[in-house]
């Protein structure tokens, strides 16, 4: 009998590129897991379309129609749990997770984020990295905790910010690292390389573990 496949849950509220850099890796062999279901919270969002063309079920679960942040969050982690989710991607996801989901789903919720935190958290990190004028910014793929992209960093990329950068064109390069980078981390968790350690009174961090 075959090995269960490593099952992906994928969180999206948008336009679905890294999804869709996620289904290219599996499709090519390089990230040997399987997207399980894709859950938006916007019904428009172009992410559900790429799910259903890759035949995986895309639901919508709106967060309009709850009243608190948690209970829309038990509504996600009944689907999640459903499909038997293994690991949860926040793939452009932009919600603020509740331990609801995180309890669910302990050191397997993972974020990609555009920009080299813990610089730049919150929304529209390139129009922050633009304004405070650095000249390297890039993406970061974390764990999630209960703050706001503040959990443990797997892994960082990161891209030139040139004199005639706008907004648009920084999202753009930073996004392609995105898409390389999230499906390789993706493969680690899949391998089982990624470990979280709490050194004594420090933070939480990682560690991947190289070799076969
Ligand atoms: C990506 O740049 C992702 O890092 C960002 O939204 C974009 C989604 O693009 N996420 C956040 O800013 C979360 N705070 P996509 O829908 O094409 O993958």
């Amino acid at each position: 009998m075959s090995e269960r496949p490593f099952v992906l849950g994928v969180l999206v509220s948008g336009s679905g590129t890294n999804l869709q850099a996620i289904l290219d890796a599996i499709e090519a062999g390089t990230l040997q897991a399987k997207v399980g279901v894709v859950v938006s919270n916007v019904a428009t969002a172009k992410a559900l379309d790429r799910a259903k063309a890759a035949r995986i079920p895309a639901i919508v679960v709106d967060h309009k129609a709850f009243s608190s942040r948690e209970a829309f969050d038990a509504a996600v982690v009944e689907v999640l749990q459903a499909h038997r989710v293994d690991c949860v991607v926040l793939a452009g996801f932009m919600r603020i997770v509740t331990s609801t989901i995180l309890d669910a789903f302990p050191n397997r919720v993972v974020n990609v984020h555009p920009a080299l935190l813990p610089a730049f958290p919150g929304v529209r990190a390139q129009r922050q990295a633009l304004d405070y004028g650095v000249s390297i910014s890039g993406c970061t793929v974390h764990f999630v905790d209960a703050g706001t992209d503040t959990g443990p960093i797997i892994a960082q990329s990161p891209v030139p910010v040139l004199d005639s950068d706008d907004e648009a064109s920084l999202t753009a390069r930073i996004l392609k690292k995105e898409h390389e980078l999230l499906p390789i981390v993706l493969q680690w968790l899949v391998e089982g390389r990624v470990v979280v350690e709490q050194p004594e009174g420090g933070r939480p961090r990682t560690r991947i573990r190289l070799g076969p």
